[in-house]
């Protein structure tokens, strides 16, 4: 296996006036070269906190990330900006994570400029860089605001390709987006890797985008990674309590098939100084006392990570 990324018990904490706030709390797993990880949770479980680690927008609490082999958990200075070329984000946003008084050109230009190309060769690039996310080149002197939200993202991805990186974190692309101009941000990420051989790591809480993208799948809840696998048997054999339920919320293409929906009882705990047990517990249908102690991600079955104490009783 070619491995491009690995994180491994990777932390984030975040001081608050409640206490310390667990948005990432030790994560590990591998992205492999060319393919897309997708990472899955509720709204809060730390998808955002985890895609803004592996780009250094944030410093991590603990934990290591390797990049290519290397160990960048403390990148700084040159290597950090050499490291901020191959390795790039796209949001969710992009009309707040365009600058509003810059050209189209300029944006997609901008990281060019940061690593001092010279002009001919960015002028270039960009013409390049446009036709390959499919805006028209005519719109070059276009300011954000004056774009559709599709055109606005493929300049946001346009940026993120513009120093020809291997990586990219994309956070929630196309949630923003219109569903008919979703499906083709989507295709395009899709096409751009199958030319490039760009590895992604694709955070959506979106099943069928995720399941449209993903070769595999992290499954987070409450700061931690509560199962893994490639995304087929995921989808196929979900083995984690939340998973099920998770999977179960998807709408049946099968008229047949009864829809087995398992709806979540409870709220979802705090981030705030969690217990150490299972963070799923109080909303758990399958909980014990044995689910209050700290779990670990186990390989349950071949390549088929879950967390779960119970996980062979349920799926027996
Ligand atoms: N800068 C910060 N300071 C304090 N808490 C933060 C900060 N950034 C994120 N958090 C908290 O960390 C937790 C994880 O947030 P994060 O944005 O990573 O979740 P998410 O899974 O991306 O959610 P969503 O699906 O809504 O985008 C949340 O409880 C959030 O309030
Ligand atoms: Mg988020």
């Amino acid at each position: 296996m070619n491995t491009l990324v690995e994180v491994k018990d990777l932390k984030k904490y975040f001081n608050t006036p409640g206490g310390q706030l667990h948005a990432v709390d030790g994560v590990s797993f591998k992205i492999q070269k060319g393919k897309t990880m997708g990472v899955v949770g509720e709204s809060g479980c730390g998808k955002t906190t985890l895609g803004r680690l592996m780009v250094h927008l944030e410093e991590s609490t603990g934990g290591n990330i390797y990049f290519e082999g290397k160990d960048i958990t403390h990148a700084k200075g040159i290597e950090l900006k050499k490291l901020r070329q191959k390795v790039r984000i796209i949001f969710q946003d992009p009309f707040s994570s365009l600058n509003p008084r810059m050209t189209i050109r300029s944006s997609i230009q901008e990281p060019l400029r940061i690593a001092r190309n010279p002009v001919e060769e960015m002028v270039m690039r960009t013409n390049q860089l446009m036709d390959m996310v499919g805006i028209d080149t005519r719109l070059h002197l276009s300011f954000p605001h004056e774009l559709d939200g599709g055109r606005r993202q493929r300049v946001g991805i346009g940026r993120a390709l513009a120093p020809n990186p291997s990586f990219i974190v994309c956070d929630e692309p196309v949630s923003a987006l219109d569903v008919s101009i979703q499906a083709q941000v989507l295709n395009l990420l899709q096409d751009l890797q199958q030319e490039y051989g760009i590895t992604y790591m694709f955070i959506t809480h979106d099943l069928s985008v995720v399941r449209h993208i993903s070769d595999d799948i992290c499954v987070m809840y409450l700061g931690q990674l509560v199962e893994t696998s490639p995304s087929k048997e995921l989808f196929k054999n979900p083995l984690h309590p939340y998973t099920k339920a998770l999977l179960s919320a998807i709408p049946s293409t099968d008229i047949y098939k009864k829809p087995k929906r398992i709806m979540l009882k409870g709220e979802l705990s705090s981030p705030i100084n969690p217990k150490p047990g299972c963070r799923f517990l109080p909303r758990c249908p399958y909980a014990t006392d044995a689910c209050r102690e700290p779990q670990k991600l186990e390989e349950i079955l071949p390549n088929h990570f879950a967390s779960c104490c119970r996980v062979k009783e349920i799926n027996d």
